[in-house]
């Protein structure tokens, strides 16, 4: 297979053309897999290498607590911590509670050197978020204190079993969720924090304790991890190596500041699984890494552009959100862990202090303010509430946007992208999107066009957009360092370029040759950077166009781990280390910054994807998995990848279909677009090298499986537009593992094949080559829960049923007690769709109930922030059918009617069904082969209440 990089460039420099043409066999000479040899494992960082073994090598150093006081304003417990052997660096701690019942704690330096702060992570949690004045359950003694989480309101039963309960020394902090230990911080001692500490001064110390704790470490080192990857010279002094200079790869981290890591493990009593800290491509529960007879790498949190990525593995993928969920059968809670360094965590099974089986889970940041919160559920829906209140729910998508998109790596020319356009029209396939790759550009100078490919670039975007789709273009962060780039030449005379270890800006190699980075953690850059959207800049661009944000890690061709070097600079003298993850998401949120300043007088919300995030890139916009294989394992874990995306707040989340690298076989192409039309985000993409795969390529039956897989997504678009805009009130994912909608169900943890769009459909994608049957666990037998096939009608009760999956077959079952809302007249795109009527899919539950719901706006602007929307439910009960407000009304006007309602599961055929005022009687059928009875024309609008009563 061909690399990405070997890409030719004709407008490279020739000098640039011989080193890249070198950097390019290096890279070529990598085939099939992921190059190990480029990223860090846990034993070539250095600070992981430290903090992974050391506690396991050093019992001693116990951090405790030599005071506690309230702030005079009660909402926060102030506190000194010191290590036991090293008092003279004491930590400064505070412990707030928020609303919501989350607790937050915070620990620095109390006397923090001159030249350095602890990075603090900026503009990801909201401005709106606001703690309680804390309550003590227990006051301090020399032993211990509690408090609550619970707000005012709560007796002092309730206070008392949801209460903080710290002991001073060793200083633990656990959370009680109803009586129950749930999280225990500092379980098992391995806080950790390493004082920043000037460099001169230390060489003609004594050792400091970390020091030696290293040499321990590295006189252990058969202990350790796989020393064979370990290049280091023994140390000579007591500057040991890799407290400060480091190298890797070729590559060296000066290190300035020295070590500063931190770590702390957090005990999930009594709970057997735990989710979330994405991006890995392994399963949804997360896998032990610790441990007798494991020898895993911990789960990485570092966004890195990973060429080839493996399925399976714990190393660092293109985004990061350190979240960790825990759930059992009498909780959900879970951790926050406010942090933008590099990160790893370990997760071991452990018993807690009861003897219950649980998890450990050990944090180990390079840098930064230690910052975490406890989040105390206790139910999945708390957590995502609780977690929301924190960092904010996802933007709402404009309709279009969830319909589906036609990428690939490139689209050649205009020519090109109208003969695609036509194609979906003249085989009857819906799409909304096509998108431009790299190539379009003029040498990758973002914002502009290859004239010769792209001519006209506003006439094809308005072409596409008279057929009501729209166009995307992607725009990378590196700027080509070309003076007569108006880009390049701005951002270097105004200084927005982030600066090298030596303060020059700093230079690397990506698509489009020598590059600079904008430094998008000013907000002076990135509002800079969102107004050359405007369409005076952003030359030939016009209303129908929206943006693509790749290789925002960022992605450095040459760079260590392919990513910017850690001692690099940004705005307040901050470096690289500490802001890492957060690049990416800083990028994302100037773009779509840029598109809703664009279009200001539309009111227009905006659509920007992107490959890098952080914790609150939902709150941006859209992401997908990066560069995964047209490969059945691929497809296979896109859906684990994306439940733990849902999980960690970025449900508006997909994966290329298709696979972007290689190419797929028809079979592996068609199963592939039944399951990405269930998941969030939907857009087939390919690689420049791999084989042109449109739809219709294929033949038949490929073509139909395909069309019908696309048709079916937009036929549900008001159940994901529905469902998308309940995530903006309760922050629960669109795309939900089965123990989200059954907490009680143990078998049902560990299911990640299988999974929920909003409440309503659950989804069995079929993803192994030649499958004609698969099991489908119909979850619920407790509550007498009943599921229909939404392709036949037929209903199941709650168990594990095994159904034929012949190539047309995409196993989708409604659950009963649920009304769906859907559009079955296929347009060409959703736009075309916007006026049509809805088809109102009822199942009912076996006490003959269902309750559902409907969102509708302008699809588009802002206006449903200032409540221009319908949002309303339908209630099936007592045989009376209720279409009604779910809290308050509107003044919105959408005009559109039902045109047909279908109940399945109605256990007696009424005689008659009338209409509200009760003159007028509906016409219905009643089929009974599928029990579904069907009332056509029923001329009912969506705009206004109205019931139906079935006699
Ligand atoms: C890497 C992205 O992941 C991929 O989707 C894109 O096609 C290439 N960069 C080229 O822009």
């Amino acid at each position: 297979m061909i690399k990405k990089q070997e890409r030719k460039s004709s407008s490279l420099m020739p000098t640039f053309c011989v080193i890249f043409f070198v950097f390019l066999v290096t890279m070529t000479s990598l085939v099939e897999s992921v190059d190990h040899s480029k990223f860090k494992t846990c034993g070539d960082s250095n600070f992981c290498k430290r903090n992974r073994i050391n506690h396991e090598n050093n019992k001693e150093g116990f951090y405790r607590l030599t005071s506690i006081q309230l702030s005079d304003d009660k909402h926060s417990i102030l506190g000194d911590i010191v290590q036991n052997n090293n008092e003279a660096q004491p930590l400064s701690l505070k412990i707030q509670v928020y609303k919501d019942r989350m607790v937050r704690v915070t620990v620095v330096e109390k006397n923090p050197l001159a030249n350095k702060k602890r990075y603090h992570v900026q503009d990801v949690l909201l401005p709106t978020i606001s703690t309680l004045p804390l309550e003590w359950v227990e006051k301090p003694n020399d032993k211990q204190f509690s408090f609550t989480y619970e707000s005012s309101q709560a007796d002092s039963q309730t206070k008392k079993n949801n209460r903080v309960q710290v002991q001073i020394n060793p200083f633990v902090l656990d959370l009680y969720v109803n009586g129950e230990l749930s999280i225990s911080t500092n379980d098992k001692g391995l806080f950790t924090f390493e004082h920043m500490r000037e460099k001169i001064a230390q060489i003609d110390k004594p050792a400091p304790e970390e020091i030696k704790q290293q040499e321990q470490v590295d006189l252990n080192k058969e202990e350790g991890e796989q020393q064979d990857q370990q290049q280091e010279e023994k140390p000579t002094t007591n500057e040991v190596a890799g407290l400060w200079e480091e190298n890797f790869s070729g590559h060296q981290d000066s290190k300035p500041h020295g070590p500063m890591a931190i770590g702390l493990d957090f005990t999930f009593a009594g709970s057997q699984t735990i989710y979330g800290i994405p991006e890995h491509s392994t399963s949804l529960a997360l896998k032990t890494t610790k441990g007798e007879g494991i020898n895993e790498q911990p789960y990485r949190l570092y966004n890195l552009d990973v060429f080839e990525y493996e399925i399976d593995k714990t190393m660092a993928l293109y985004g990061a959100v350190p979240l960790i969920i825990s759930h059992d059968t009498s909780k959900t809670v879970a951790l926050f862990w406010l942090n933008a360094a590099e990160t790893f965590v370990d997760i071991e099974d452990v018993v807690d202090k009861q003897n219950r089986k649980s998890k450990n889970t050990h944090w180990i940041s390079e840098t930064g303010a230690m910052d975490f919160f406890l989040l105390a559920g206790p139910t999945p829906t708390d957590i995502f509430k609780q977690y929301a209140t924190l960092t904010g729910t996802t933007a709402l998508p404009q309709l279009f946007s969830l319909g589906y998109h036609q990428c690939r790596w490139n689209y050649k020319s205009e020519d090109d992208v109208k003969d695609v356009d036509e194609k979906f029209d003249e085989n009857n396939i819906p799409y909304d999107v096509i998108w431009l790759d790299i190539e379009h550009t003029d040498g990758k100078r973002y914002f502009t066009w290859d004239k010769n490919n792209f001519p006209t670039p506003a006439d094809m975007q308005n072409i596409i957009g008279a057929k009501q789709r729209k166009m995307v273009t992607i725009v990378d962060p590196h700027i080509k360092r070309d003076n007569n780039y108006y880009i390049h030449s701005e951002a270097t005379s105004k200084g927005y370029y982030v600066k090298n270890k030596d303060n020059n800006d700093y230079e690397g190699w990506c698509w489009p040759g020598s590059s600079s980075y904008l430094d998008f953690t000013s907000k002076e850059v990135r509002s800079w950077w969102s107004s050359n959207f405007a369409y005076d800049r952003y030359k030939d661009s016009t209303p129908n166009l929206y943006i693509w944000n790749d290789m925002n890690e960022p992605s450095v061709f040459n760079g260590p781990e392919v990513s910017m070097h850690k001692d690099a600079k940004h705005h307040g003298d901050v470096e690289h280390r500490d802001i890492h993850n957060l690049y990416g998401f800083y990028y994302h949120m100037a773009t779509a910054d840029g598109l809703v300043q664009r279009n200001k007088e539309q009111n227009d919300r905006s659509f920007v994807l992107s490959r890098a995030f952080f914790a609150g890139s939902q709150r941006i916009g859209a992401i997908w998995t990066g560069d995964n294989a047209a490969q059945w394992s691929h497809l296979e874990i896109s859906n684990p990848m994306l439940l733990s995306l849902n999980l960690a707040g970025i449900t508006f989340s997909g994966a290329d279909v298709g696979g972007f690298f290689g190419n797929p076989e028809p079979e592996l192409l068609a199963r592939w677009y039944q399951a990405g039309a269930f998941q969030p985000f939907f857009r087939g993409h390919a690689h420049i090298d791999s084989r042109r795969r449109e739809p219709w390529l294929f033949g038949e039956p490929y073509t139909s499986v395909i069309r019908e897989a696309i048709v079916k997504r937009y036929s549900y678009l008001p159940l994901w537009y529905t469902t998308f805009y309940q995530n903006t009130l309760t922050g629960a994912p669109v795309m939900r593992p089965l123990w989200v909608e059954f907490p009680k169900e143990e078998a049902l943890f560990k299911i990640d094949d299988q999974f929920m769009v909003g409440d309503s459909l659950l989804v069995k994608p079929v993803t192994k080559q030649g499958q004609t049957t698969t099991s489908v666990i119909l979850p619920g037998k407790d509550t007498k829960q009943v599921w229909y096939d939404v392709d036949t009608g037929k209903q199941y009760p709650a168990s594990t049923i095994e159904v034929e999956t012949p190539l047309e077959k995409i196993p989708v079952y409604q659950r009963g007690g649920s009304v769906i809302p859907k559009k079955e007249r296929i347009r060409r795109s959703s736009s075309q769709m916007k006026h049509d009527p809805y088809t109102i899919q009822i199942a009912l539950s076996t006490d003959q109930s269902a309750y559902g719901e409907l969102f509708v706006d302008d699809e588009h602007s802002f206006a449903y922030q200032k409540g221009d929307f319908i949002y309303k439910s339908f209630t099936f009960k007592d045989n009376v059918l209720t279409y009604k407000d779910v809290n308050k009304s509107s003044s919105f006007k959408s005009n559109n009617k039902i045109e047909k309602i279908v109940i399945y599961g109605l256990k007696s055929v009424p005689k008659t069904i009338v209409a509200a005022s009760g003159d007028r009687k509906l016409e219905f059928e009643y089929d009974k082969e599928h029990s579904r009875l069907i009332i056509r024309k029923p001329e009912l609008s969506i705009d206004n209440n109205w019931t139906l009563s079935f006699k």
